[in-house]
């Protein structure tokens, strides 16, 4: 009876910390990182495959491929997003950019001010542009983008070059 007793308490702790241990082995270090840091897990897709964060704060995201997604507006992310990470902010970022009217336009920085606005600046270059928070609640699916890459591209570097002309100085 006591054998019995102690295999069947050693069983339910088995399954009290499979419990405990099962979600864990589910969890999303890279989401999860961007939340402990003020920021919505939603920024970045499903698909990522890794990170490294340096310990100068530079984060490196690593996606499978090229990926377009859909919030409001269309944000393409290249297989590498780089960008500096502190609380509320992701600045200096490198490989995403925002689909404005028809141009594709680099994404600078992401900043939270202030979570209790519910509202995220998407810094893109030449203005601050306000979004609500809550499109960015859950990562997004991303679909792979193969055609038509060269025509962001080409958007991207002629914002560029017109930045460099006119827009530099404003900035
Ligand atoms: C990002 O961090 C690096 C290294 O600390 C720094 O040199 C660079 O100026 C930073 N960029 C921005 C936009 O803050």
């Amino acid at each position: 009876m006591a054998v019995q007793q102690s295999r069947l308490t050693a069983f339910l702790m088995l399954l009290g910390i499979l419990m405990v241990v099962l979600p864990l082995a589910h969890c999303d270090p890279i989401h999860d990182l961007l939340r402990d840091n003020g920021l919505p897990a939603g920024l970045l897709p499903k698909a990522v495959k890794s990170y490294t964060l340096h310990e100068n704060g530079l984060l490196e995201v690593f996606l499978d491929r090229p990926c377009l997604a859909k919030y409001e507006d269309r944000v393409y992310f290249e297989s590498v997003v780089k960008g500096n990470l502190s609380y509320g902010e992701l600045v200096g970022l490198e490989g995403l950019s925002q689909k404005e009217l028809f141009l594709w336009l680099p994404v600078k920085g992401i900043v939270v001010d202030d979570p209790s606005s519910g509202v995220i600046l998407f810094d893109i270059g030449v203005a601050h542009k306000q979004l609500s928070l809550s499109l960015f609640d859950d990562p997004p699916d991303c679909e792979p983008k193969v055609h038509g890459t060269q025509s962001f591209r080409s958007g991207i570097l002629q914002m560029d070059d017109r930045k460099q002309k006119g827009f530099e100085d404003q900035r």
